[in-house]
């Protein structure tokens, strides 16, 4: 196959599954096999594909004589891939012409290779004005799906510009210290000693962002169970949900267990944690996980509403990481912008209240139970959190105190709450919410 070809027609592949067929970009690239040595670029391409590519349907749309819709996910793959490849990706012209002409005849869409020639000779001509007329409004500058840009201008109208441009950066790659092994600046010492540059995140004690992201997989420190991915938001949740010696903790909504250890590194002496997933594979990582930090707890498969899975047991803390729209993780799964659908929403809120109201009864008087998810929408957040308390009357929000123990990590008003948020564009993590809630002891 000519140079380059080969990983153009698995990144074809994975991203006609994702825009087309609704796979997420994890199945998709499990599926598609690259070989060993096509599996960066592919990476590479499907990420700047599914990142830019609503910025460049526009593009498409403008270039194809019968509507964008209505043509095959991999016509619509091919023209994406080659529209990124001239605009962002630095390949040189030709090449990238001819890499997707020549992809075209392998996945099926010979008799279109030659549209395919045309339309991108056409956007090297015409490119400047193609690209105003897809820049003409925010949701085709920033890339993202109209509802989803309207839902931010709706919800956070002084932040919805940097946090739809935080969506397509490219994340940092973060780690927290196990610092039952050892210590954050242990932990940078070593990684300094090998030529990695590591700065800390306020608020986050146990973080450290690499300067050049890895393949953690051949670190000495990961491999030994001293270190973990993890972004610095997501490391917030274990100084808000504040366990202590002695307490049973529950992980409602568990796998793949990055909180489950986080929690156990930073908190020794707890009673017991039980860590729930409803998914059984999932639930399997998290094992893993804790095996390979050397740590224990209690993992159950099963479905937090249901209340008979926990009946007459107690916890001091509980810890629902609740299935949530992602939006707030977009610059890392930046399939969420063609999957997520505005009629998931409801739903999700209907899920995300059932698992607060059936495990609400389980939390000791004075206990605390931390709401979180990886959203950044009020109706996942703080809108499930009001519904929450009309239904709850001994709930007490204290996640203004708590938050003392995050620093300056959330961006929002009081007047956003209850809860907190943290902003992608903001503080450069991802996207959070936390509500933290305590039941009164009367
Ligand atoms: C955001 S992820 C959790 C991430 C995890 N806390 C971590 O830090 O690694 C949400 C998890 O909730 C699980 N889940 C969804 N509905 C559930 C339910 N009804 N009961 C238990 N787990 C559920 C999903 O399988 C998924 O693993």
């Amino acid at each position: 196959m000519t140079d380059g070809v080969s990983s153009r027609v698995s990144a074809v592949r994975v991203i006609a599954a994702v825009i087309g067929k609704g796979q997420t970009l994890e199945a998709a690239l499990l599926a598609a096999r690259p070989s060993l040595a096509d599996r960066a670029m592919v990476q590479s391409l499907v990420f700047g594909v599914l990142r830019f590519g609503h910025r460049l349907s526009r593009v498409a749309t403008a270039l194809v004589s019968r509507s964008w819709d209505s043509q095959t996910p991999e016509l619509r793959a091919l023209l994406l891939l080659g529209l990124y490849q001239l605009e962002y990706s630095g390949t040189p012209p030709h090449a990238a012409v001819n890499t997707i002409v020549a992809a075209a005849r392998l996945v099926g869409e010979q008799k279109a290779a030659g549209m395919v020639n045309a339309c991108l000779r056409r956007y090297q001509r015409e490119r400047a004005r193609l690209l105003d007329l897809a820049d003409e409004t925010l949701a085709g500058r920033t890339s993202h799906p109209i509802w989803l840009v309207e839902a931010y201008q709706r919800d956070w109208p002084a932040y919805a510009v940097p946090m739809l441009a935080a969506a397509n950066e490219h994340p940092p790659l973060t780690l927290r210290a196990n610092v039952r092994k050892g210590s954050v600046e242990a932990l940078a010492a070593e990684l300094a000693a090998d030529g990695h540059v590591t700065m800390r995140v306020p608020g986050a004690p146990d973080a450290l962002i690499l300067e050049t992201p890895i393949d953690v997989r051949g670190l000495p420190a990961f491999i030994e169970g001293r270190c973990s991915v993890q972004d610095a938001a997501a490391q917030c949740a274990v100084p808000l949900l504040a366990a202590r010696a002695g307490m049973r903790v529950l992980d409602a909504c568990a796998a793949p267990g990055g909180k489950t250890g986080h929690l156990l590194e930073a908190t020794p002496g707890l009673t017991e944690v039980v860590a729930l997933d409803i998914d059984q594979g999932r639930a399997g990582r998290i094992q893993e996980n804790l095996t390979r930090l050397g740590l224990e707890a209690t993992i159950l498969i099963g479905d937090a509403t249901d209340p008979s899975l926990l009946l007459g047991q107690r916890f001091d803390r509980i810890l629902i990481d609740a299935p949530c729209s992602g939006t707030g993780v977009i610059r890392r799964h930046p399939d969420i912008k063609w999957l997520r659908r505005p009629g998931d929403l409801q739903a999700l809120a209907d899920r995300q209240l059932a698992l607060l109201a059936t495990l609400w009864p389980l939390l000791a008087p004075g206990g605390r139970l931390l709401y979180a998810t990886c959203s950044l929408l009020k109706s996942e957040n703080r809108q499930v959190i009001r519904a929450f308390f009309r239904q709850f009357p001994d709930a007490i929000d204290v996640t203004e105190s708590a938050s003392l123990a995050i620093g300056d990590m959330a961006h929002t008003e009081p007047a956003d709450g209850p809860g907190i948020a943290l902003l992608p564009g903001m503080a450069g993590v991802d996207g959070f919410y936390y509500a933290c809630l305590e039941r009164r002891c009367d």
